[in-house]
């Protein structure tokens, strides 16, 4: 863990455009400067960098960030070696680890990866002398040098075998690393016995978890660590150490079920496969691999919990969709799973059926439509109800509207009614649409750019109007009573207005750049909500000279609401006659406050 104030220090120090430019030649336009798009093929620039904000953005891909981001996303690096990156240009020391590590938890942690590794060497040691565990590998169609790679071993069959391995058997560190289980007797015995075991290791190759395998029949067919201070089963993959050459060669990622699928992959060649560990993919798993790879294909088994499996896959991807990326689902025929495809078919079948994988988008839109009848209204109806939970999730901004576009051939509205249908801003301005068929006939070619247009403020949620003015200017936070937007439906949206209420609150931020910000909310729940809001307003959909003005007429109609809410329950009583003296005068000065704010004026 890097300590936040260290990011905060960073991104205030560093010059986004002084960095950019090494990369990119920049072009000062205005306040900001611009380029044609490092990420995208582009002929005329869209992408921008805004020296105040700290702050990069593409109108034409929708790739956007901070000096960290850049580096991310350009130069491919981790998110801690682009902050080692930037730190070392500006002559900084990165503190090693922040308070959230304390001394004596890294010493548990240096302790607990010692422990495992001796486990691993046993149990690989143990593989050796087993024949029963070799014949069972070889009957799987491994080779010893496959077995080697992946570290594979075999935990023998006795009560205490581990006994063997350490000095002391009753040391606490084996029940914390998962090793070993104490019974109520107060009898020690081993986790694992008769088993074949998969190490599960980390980025770094540290083995944190083993997933055991029983030989036979027998329950459960896989016995996995439980969680220790060293393994959280959401983040982590197995197989990542060993297909890290395998996706960068490809570009490509494959996410599969099981343990064996990517060993027997491996052993025919298929080097770039990582699984899941008997979890559902996680957001973590995908922003994690989509930082590695261009491409990532999940490949699940053809049964009815491989569909899923995928559905989960597909919601844990939105939020972390870039454009210039792809996600794309592959369905087995239902008796196969990756293992025995690639055993049955061979690994050049594999490869076509992962190149001719469902996008995204194709997935989702079937999906959405799953128990829809496109015939009737009713039907296209419920398909864009469905709409409304995944689409508006999508960061990917050209990818979302194209979905969006997708959605609404479908649902035979047009794309502007069905932005507005999902709750999403309508459709960017058609200077950046792609030419179409006849634009040169109409005139639209060399037309530099239109002006914005209005703001539609009916159409835009008040909690995403909220949020894109605090974005804007998150100094605003200051300004807002959290009593009104406590008014506000519970979305993302809101949430994310309160979490920046409280960092005003807490003052160290107030200054800061908005690349600041965002660093502060990188990889919590609010980066989705806080991504849309951004491309917004890079879009032009707020008008930055008027931020007091906008909100102070947002505040008010919230209020307004409020008093209309309350007149509706008052005028109730009132006329059920169970009203007193003092709703009475409530109802007269809530009728005047009424009036105040619709005339425009603030109370
Ligand atoms: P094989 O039968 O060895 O080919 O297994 P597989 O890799 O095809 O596994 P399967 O498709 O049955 O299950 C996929 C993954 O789910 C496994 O790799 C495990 O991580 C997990 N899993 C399967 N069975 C169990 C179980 O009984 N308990 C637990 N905790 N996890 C399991
Ligand atoms: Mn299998």
């Amino acid at each position: 863990m890097i300590p936040q104030a260290f990011i905060q220090d960073l991104i205030a120090r560093i010059d986004i455009v002084d960095l950019i430019q090494r990369y990119v030649p920049l072009k000062k336009t205005g306040a900001n400067y611009s380029a044609c798009c490092p990420f995208h093929n582009e002929k005329t620039p869209s992408f921008t960098v805004s020296p105040s904000k700290q702050f990069y953005h593409c109108f034409g891909c929708g790739a956007h960030g901070t000096a960290i981001s850049f580096l991310m996303e350009h130069a491919g690096l981790g998110f801690v070696d682009a902050v080692k990156e930037l730190a070392q240009q500006l002559g900084l020391e990165v503190p090693e680890e922040g308070p959230a590590l304390s001394g004596t938890e890294r010493e548990q942690r240096r302790s607990l990866i010692d422990v495992m590794s001796t486990a691993a060497r046993f149990y690989r040691e143990q593989l050796k002398s087993s024949p029963r565990a070799i014949d069972y590998l070889k009957r799987r169609g491994l080779t010893g040098e496959i077995a080697a790679r992946f570290g594979i071993g075999y935990a023998p069959d006795g009560w205490q075998s581990l006994d063997k391995a350490f000095p002391k058997y009753d040391d606490s560190g084996l029940a914390e690393a998962g090793l070993v289980i104490d019974n109520e007797a107060g009898r020690r015995y081993d986790r694992f016995r008769d088993r074949i075991m998969f190490p599960i290791q980390d980025a770094r190759g540290n083995v944190i978890a083993f997933g055991g395998r029983i030989l036979d029949a027998g329950e459960p067919k896989y016995l996995n660590s439980p969680e220790t201070p060293l393994f959280e089963k959401g983040r982590e993959l197995y197989g990542l150490p060993q297909a890290r050459v395998g996706i960068r060669e490809t570009g490509t990622v494959i996410v599969v079920e099981g343990y064996m699928d990517v060993v027997a992959l491996a052993q025919y060649g298929v080097n770039n496969a990582v699984a899941t560990l008997g979890t559902a993919t996680t957001p973590t798993h995908v922003q994690k691999l989509l930082r590695q790879a261009e491409r990532l294909v999940f490949c699940f088994d053809g049964d009815k919990a491989g569909r899923k499996a995928a559905r989960r896959g597909l919601e844990a991807s939105l939020p972390h969709l870039a454009d210039g990326k792809t996600v794309s689902f592959l369905f087995l025929p239902a008796e196969h799973d990756p293992d025995s495809f690639v055993r049955e078919r061979g690994a050049e079948a594999f490869q076509l059926a992962i190149r001719d994988a469902t996008p995204l988008g194709r997935f989702l839109l079937d999906t959405l439509a799953e128990g829809c009848d496109l015939q009737t209204a009713e039907g296209r109806a419920h398909l864009v109800h469905n709409a409304k939970e995944f689409v508006p999730k999508i960061a990917a901004q050209v990818l979302r509207l194209q979905i969006v576009r997708d959605l609404a051939a479908a649902a035979q509205l047009s794309p502007e009614e069905t932005s507005a249908a999902l709750g999403l801003a309508p459709p960017p301005r058609p200077a950046f649409e792609p030419f179409q068929k006849g634009d040169w006939q109409k005139g639209r070619f060399g037309k530099k750019s239109l002006p914005a247009p209005e703001p539609r403020v009916g159409v835009v949620p008040l909690e995403q109007q909220l949020l894109r003015i605090l974005l804007a200017r998150p100094r605003l936070g200051d300004k807002v009573p959290l009593a009104l937007v406590d008014l506000l439906p519970e979305t993302a949206e809101r949430a994310t207005v309160m979490a920046i209420i409280d960092a005003c609150e807490d003052g160290t931020l107030l200054d800061a750049p908005l690349g600041a910000w965002i660093e502060h909310f990188r990889d919590s729940t609010h980066e989705a909500a806080i991504t849309r809001a951004m491309q917004s307003i890079e879009e032009g959909y707020v008008d930055e000279s008027k931020l007091e003005e906008t909100l102070r007429g947002l505040l008010d109609r919230l209020e307004l609401q409020a008093v209309e809410t309350e007149l509706k329950n008052l005028q109730i009583q009132v006329a059920s006659g169970r009203a007193d003296n003092s709703s009475a005068a409530r109802l007269g000065s809530l009728l005047a406050k009424k009036q105040k704010l619709k005339s425009g004026q603030t109370v």
